[in-house]
């Protein structure tokens, strides 16, 4: 089948490539030229593992294009539109300025009877709005959210644990326009992966729901954290032995400096301001206390270094492991690590960041900071340690007796609780947990 991609950013430029690897013909549209130019030549413009293989593969088999003329998605049957949605410069609220110059650009080469498929994480309401300006072109609007993990995108969207569509009521097109979602996602459909149809409010508030619940279940343990340190208490085998109830799970129990993100923290905000214009902040006001207990964290892993070395760390050597904001990403939008590197640097600490996958996007955002890419070079000599991204190069791969022979001090905080306590102790070092004794 014929696609279009509108938006090739992260979620964009993924689903474009997927959707070719499974045997459609796509043309994915971006405005940034940049993006076109490098996506064309096969070059992901982001760390993505799997990517640029089907990247690759697609470009060479024809089935993929880029191209910054939106005239360009003029006849294909179903156009996803994939732009991003950022939190607004002066509010909570999402900025839906991508969205809709999306449509408005998009509508004059739309043919009666295509179908425009919403991808973008939008305030509920937002296709209710949308759908008259589709409908007035005979296009059918339909939002079909997206659930891919960063770091595993490409095996999200191409093997989702779900697929959502939702329709209007009031909109003819529908049952055809779902046929069609049935067909561009023809592997899931064979694998009987759950293809739920609702109408187009309940889609939209699945996606942010989904996130909402996420960021709360992060949250949670991170207050139950709060609570062992007050108390001695160990909060990963707490987050252990109450995982293992099935109706809890384990997944999205891991205490340390929080969610950060593209999508986590600024999903929560846009639900908790949207369910404010509905009337219904009490609803979700809970969200407000996630994000804090969040924000909190990032303080309390600054605070447990600056305790560690004598509430003296002026000119302190500190290495600080990890810039992205969870590991096989170079992702540092709202990066709970970056937060942490930039609040010892201003306290005062001589403070170096290491990173394998974002050391350029960090840099370009914290040009203050030191970074090297060699995580020895960033321990040698250090004052203290603060692991802040748990990538396999510091969580299994490094050896505590290793690190002890490059750096200065012994004090190591671990953001992430990635790190075996006990062999770090052993090997001489101050080991400082986040929530664990
Ligand atoms: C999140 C959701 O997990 C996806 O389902 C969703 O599609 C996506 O947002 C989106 O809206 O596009 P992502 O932002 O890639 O995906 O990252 P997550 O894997 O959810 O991690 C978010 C943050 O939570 C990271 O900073 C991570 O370190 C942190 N986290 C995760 C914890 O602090 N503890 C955990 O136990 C798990």
């Amino acid at each position: 089948m014929k696609l279009s991609v509108i938006g090739c950013g992260y979620l964009g430029a993924v689903h474009a490539a997927a959707m070719a690897s499974i045997g459609h013909e796509v043309i994915g549209i971006d405005v940034d030229e940049r993006k076109i130019a490098a996506l064309s030549s096969g070059q992901a413009p982001f760390f993505e593992p799997g990517l640029p293989e089907i990247l690759a593969s697609g470009i060479a088999s024809g089935n993929l294009r880029f191209s910054t003329d939106i005239a360009d998605a003029h006849g294909a049957k179903v156009h996803f539109i994939g732009v991003g949605t950022p939190q607004q410069r002066d509010g909570y609220a999402a900025d839906l300025t991508y969205v809709n110059a999306a449509v408005d650009a998009l509508a004059p080469h739309l043919t009666p009877g295509d179908i425009v498929a919403g991808k973008s994480t939008v305030p509920v309401g937002t296709a209710a709005g949308l759908a008259p300006r589709i409908q007035a072109t005979g296009a059918t609007l339909v939002w079909n959210p997206e659930f891919l993990r960063e770091g595993f995108a490409v095996q999200d969207t191409i093997d989702p644990d779900r697929l959502v569509v939702g329709v209007g009521a009031e909109n003819g097109g529908s049952a055809d326009a779902v046929d069609t979602l049935r067909e561009v996602y023809h592997p899931s459909i064979a694998k009987e992966t759950p293809f739920i149809v609702t109408d187009l409010a309940t889609a939209e508030l699945v996606k942010v729901s989904a996130n909402a619940f996420l960021a709360t279940k992060i949250s949670f343990i991170n207050a139950m954290a709060e609570i062992a340190e007050a108390t001695g208490a160990d909060v990963t085998q707490l987050a252990d032995a109450i995982g293992h109830d099935a109706r809890i799970g384990r997944r999205f129990l891991g205490a340390g400096i929080g969610f950060g993100g593209g999508c986590l923290p600024k999903d929560i905000r846009a639900f908790a301001a949207r369910a404010e214009e509905l009337g219904r902040g009490e609803s979700v006001g809970f969200l407000r206390e996630v994000d804090a207990i969040n924000l909190r964290r990032r303080d309390r892993a600054v605070h447990l270094v600056v305790n560690a070395l004598d509430d003296d760390i002026v000119g302190k050597r500190i290495a600080v492991l990890g810039a992205s904001f969870k590991p096989h990403s170079d992702d540092i939008r709202d990066s709970p690590a970056l937060d942490v590197a930039v609040r010892l640097r201003g306290l005062g600490a001589d403070v170096t960041v290491t990173d394998p996958a974002a050391i350029e996007n960090a840099r370009q955002q914290h040009p203050q900071l030191a970074y090297v890419h060699d995580r020895d070079e960033a321990l040698r000599d250090a004052d203290a340690v603060v692991v802040v991204t748990e990538w396999d190069e510091y969580r299994r791969e490094l050896d505590p007796h290793h690190a002890a022979s490059l750096t200065i001090g012994r004090v190591i905080v671990d953001g992430r609780n990635c790190l075996d306590a006990a062999a770090w102790r052993n090997a001489g070092w101050n080991y400082i947990g986040m929530g664990r004794p």
